[in-house]
């Protein structure tokens, strides 16, 4: 595995690599890796000729009070373990490299941004997601790229960016995965103590008190977010948000009819964890 620093060598690298009609995927992805990162690299990897996965802590979509000086790094780690997925470059530029003096150029999708994480986290939350995943895209020039459904509003964005920008790559959204006792991995679990570590579980019991609702035959979304509800009470955890959206506009939705997503926001000691979970509509 190459460990490459600067868009000219990556750019050179694929470029000499890309014979044949040879695949090209990314993972991007800000390091900290944990199974659902290497899920993605092992998704890449069976189903594509070259793998390149960016190791990028991109400042531009963190806020002010979020955690961007104390977000996990460790890239030696992350460096073996992608290696040991077969990764083929694994892309860690400075920050210079990607916002260059002078930079001045922002993606701002509208609408599904502003609701959900774009509404509490900030609007510059996903331009800065839209922007720098627009940025790798241009550098790797992808044919697929890989991301994980934990972060299913991001997917949203990506691929509303790829669908209005007509760039030519396919977006592959992979299965959240899970520790043992339900908890969602990510990188900021880390920050949980053993207490708020316990304490965090409740929010996929909830999502699984909320499926379980549902296929029982309860449809409307009152019943299915108390259902949801009432398990974060228990655990007296106060959700940040806890919507039922549609699976494609995240609009708003009264009832499962269509799929719907499940979304959840929640601090939880000292991390902020989302989730979400698919409702399966009849339509
Ligand atoms: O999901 C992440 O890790 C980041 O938001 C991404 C897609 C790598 C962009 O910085």
């Amino acid at each position: 595995m190459r460990i490459l620093r600067t868009i000219a060598d990556v750019r050179a690298e694929i470029r000499a690599a890309r014979t044949d009609g040879r695949s090209v995927a990314l993972v991007p992805t800000m390091g900290a890796f944990h199974e659902g990162h290497l899920s993605l690299m092992r998704a890449a990897r069976e189903e594509n000729d070259l793998v390149v996965v960016s190791l990028f802590v991109n400042p531009t979509q963190f806020g002010a009070n979020e955690d961007l000086s104390t977000y996990p790094r460790d890239e030696a780690r992350d460096a073996e373990l992608a290696e040991a997925e077969g990764v083929d470059i694994l892309f860690a530029p400075a920050a210079a490299e990607i916002y260059p003096d002078g930079f001045a150029t922002n993606i701002h999708v509208a609408g599904i941004t502003e609701v959900l994480d774009g509404a509490s986290r900030g609007a510059h939350h996903f331009d800065g997601v839209a922007t720098v995943v627009t940025k790798l895209f241009g550098i790797v020039a992808p044919d697929v790229a890989y991301f994980g459904q934990k972060d299913a509003q991001q997917v949203l964005v990506v691929r509303r960016v790829v669908r209005d920008l007509d760039l030519d790559v396919r977006i592959v959204a992979c299965p959240i995965v899970r520790e043992a006792d339900g908890l969602a991995m990510s990188s900021r679990n880390v920050y949980l103590d053993a207490d708020a570590r316990a304490q965090a579980t409740a929010l996929n019991r909830a999502l699984d008190a909320a499926e379980a609702v549902l296929v029982s035959g309860e449809r409307d979304g009152d019943g299915i977010r108390s259902a949801a509800l009432s398990v974060l009470g228990e655990a007296s955890i106060d959700a940040e948000y806890l919507e039922l959206r549609d699976a494609e506009t995240l609009q708003p939705v009264d009832a499962v009819e269509r799929d719907a997503l499940l979304l959840v926001a929640a601090r939880v000691g000292a991390a902020r964890l989302i989730d979400n979970r698919l409702m399966r509509g009849v339509a």
